[in-house]
Parts: structure tokens; sequence; C-alpha cells
């Protein structure tokens, strides 16, 4: 019988996008339940920014910091083996990954490019895909080790002219169960979380003060933008040992609003172009 069901102490969570936003916030709830996370992204001063925070947040001990970063492109191979690599160095286990990279196209689909949509595509459907197969090797190995894959909204409903976030949204559902059905035999267990709508960079601009993110909370049954602590908890939850016979399934953290059963709370074909 296990003691504390939801001990993630001393676990090591490889977190991509980990440096900004959600992800950061997943880092934090690792560090603060006694874990240890390795933020990455493209840009250094961000990564070595939130590691600083992040180290305030648990002074660690003396084996070292809690927390620390690697310069990461999930779009690369060597990249993401790099950052494999450097945890492993650093704290010589892997336990978690979280796939929290991801950049949004906002625009009418008439004028998306294939490039526009390839790269979404890249970034969140093939980069997550290449860190797992990096990841899985680890774990294997293991036989013990979660993945944790960042779903949407927009998996299950449609949010207005983002069509190449929405059809790689939908593809993280499909690669999350593949991956559960897969590698289960191997100790791996591969679920997803679904945030609702949280103002962070990706989005601020669309959903902050406009007349989007008005009628976004308008149909949201708690009436308010969630934040990350709020989508960082079910992350600590599902690398938990409470969480071990969890598999290819998706959290959905929103408030509410898919109950509500609104998809993007207004009608896309009384929509002017601009909007
Ligand atoms: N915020 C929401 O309402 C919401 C809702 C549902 C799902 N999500 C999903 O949650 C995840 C986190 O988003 P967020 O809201 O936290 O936005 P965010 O703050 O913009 O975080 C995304 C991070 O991904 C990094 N990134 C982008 N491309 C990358 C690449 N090729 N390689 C490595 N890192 C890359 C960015 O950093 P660099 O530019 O430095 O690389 C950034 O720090 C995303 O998958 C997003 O789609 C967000």
């Amino acid at each position: 019988m296990t003691t504390n069901l939801f001990d993630v102490t001393d676990k090591v969570v490889l977190i991509t996008g980990g440096a900004s936003g959600i992800g950061k916030a997943m880092a934090a709830a690792f560090v603060q339940s006694g874990a240890k996370a390795v933020v990455g992204s493209r840009t250094l001063e961000k990564v070595e920014g939130a590691v600083e925070e992040l180290n305030k947040l648990n002074p660690g001990n003396e084996e070292g910091p809690v927390a620390a970063g690697v310069a990461l492109d999930v779009c690369s191979e060597n990249s993401v083996e790099r950052a494999i690599n450097k945890t492993m160095d650093l704290y010589g286990r892997l336990d978690v990954v979280i796939n929290s990279a991801g950049i949004m196209v906002k625009k009418p689909t008439v004028e998306l490019t294939a490039e526009e949509f390839n790269m979404v595509h890249e970034t969140h459907v093939t980069g997550t895909l290449r860190v797992c197969q990096a990841a899985e090797k680890i774990f294997r190995e293991q036989h013990d080790g979660s993945i944790i894959n960042l779903a949407s909204i927009s998996s299950f409903v449609d949010l207005v002219q983002v069509t190449a976030y929405a059809a790689a949204k939908n593809a993280i559902l499909g690669l999350t169960r593949s991956l559960a059905n897969e590698w289960a035999k191997h100790g791996i267990r591969t679920n997803a979380i679904a945030p609702g709508f949280v103002p962070t960079d990706i989005n601020r601009k669309m959903i902050e003060g406009t007349d989007r993110g008005r009628r976004i909370i308008e149909h949201t049954p708690m009436q308010r933008f969630g934040t990350g602590d709020e989508i960082a908890g079910a992350a600590v939850f599902l690398a938990s040992p409470a969480a071990k016979f969890i598999n290819g399934h998706t959290i959905v953290i929103d408030g509410g609003y898919l109950a509500s059963g609104i998809g993007d709370s207004f009608a896309p074909w009384a929509m002017p172009e601009e909007a």
C-alpha cells in the first residue's frame, strides 16, 4: 500500500515550454511538492529567469538546486536529445515529461498558409512525439514513467479562426491514446490535460479585455478565466501514485465551459471577419 498517494518527492520532471505560463506554473507546483524540475524553451533568458524564480520556491538541499533550465526547441530532434541528456546528467533520472511547448496562429482559415499550419502542427504534435520518443527509452528501462500532454478546449469544440491549433490539439488526443495503448506494458502512462482559458503569452492579446474574452467569460459557469496554478495541480496528480491506473485520458479544467455546451460562445457565421 502507498503511504502518501500524492507523493512526488524527488521525482524529476522535464517540462517543455516550462519557462512561462501553464508550463511554469506546473514546474512551480512540482518544485513546491518536493520534485525536481527542468524547464526548457527556445528563449534562454526566459528559461534562466524562470529557473531563478523556481529555485526561490524551494531552496533545495545539499544535493543542489531543485530547478534547472535548458535551451530547447521541440522542432529539433538534436535539441530534444540534448535536453533529455542534460536532465539525466543533472539529476540521474527522469520520471515525468510534460509537453507544454506551444504556439498559436489566429487568422481566417482562407488566409492560413500551409507553412503556418505545418509550423503549428510541428510544434504541438511532432514536437510532443519527439519528446515522448526520447523519454520512452529511459522510461522503458526504468519500467516507470509518466507523460503529460497539453490538449485544449479546442480538442473538443471549435474556437474560431485558430484552425491549425485546433487540428493540432485534436491530434494530441489521438497521440495520447496511441501512446497509452502501446507503452503501458513498459510501465509508461500517457495522459493529457485540456486547460480552459488561461491568459498567458500565447493568447493574452486575444482574450484579455476583448469582446472574445468577454463572451468566453459570459459562457463560463465560473464566470472568469483560469490561472496556471489551477491547471498545475492536475499535472502533479497525474504524476503521483494516486493516478497509477489512469492511462490514456484527458482531464479538462475549464471552470465548466465545456459543460455549458456552447462552442466558442458565439456564432462564427455571424461574426465580422476581423473579430
Ligand atoms: N493558455 C491557455 O488558455 C491554454 C489553453 C489550452 C491549452 N494551452 C496549451 O498549454 C500549453 C502552454 O501554453 P501557455 O498558455 O503556457 O502559453 P505560453 O506561456 O506561451 O507557453 C508556451 C511556451 O512554449 C514555448 N515554445 C514555443 N515553441 C517552442 C519550441 N519549438 N520549442 C520549445 N518551446 C517552445 C514558448 O517559449 P519560447 O518562445 O521561448 O520557445 C513558451 O514559453 C500550450 O501547449 C498551449 O497550447 C493553453
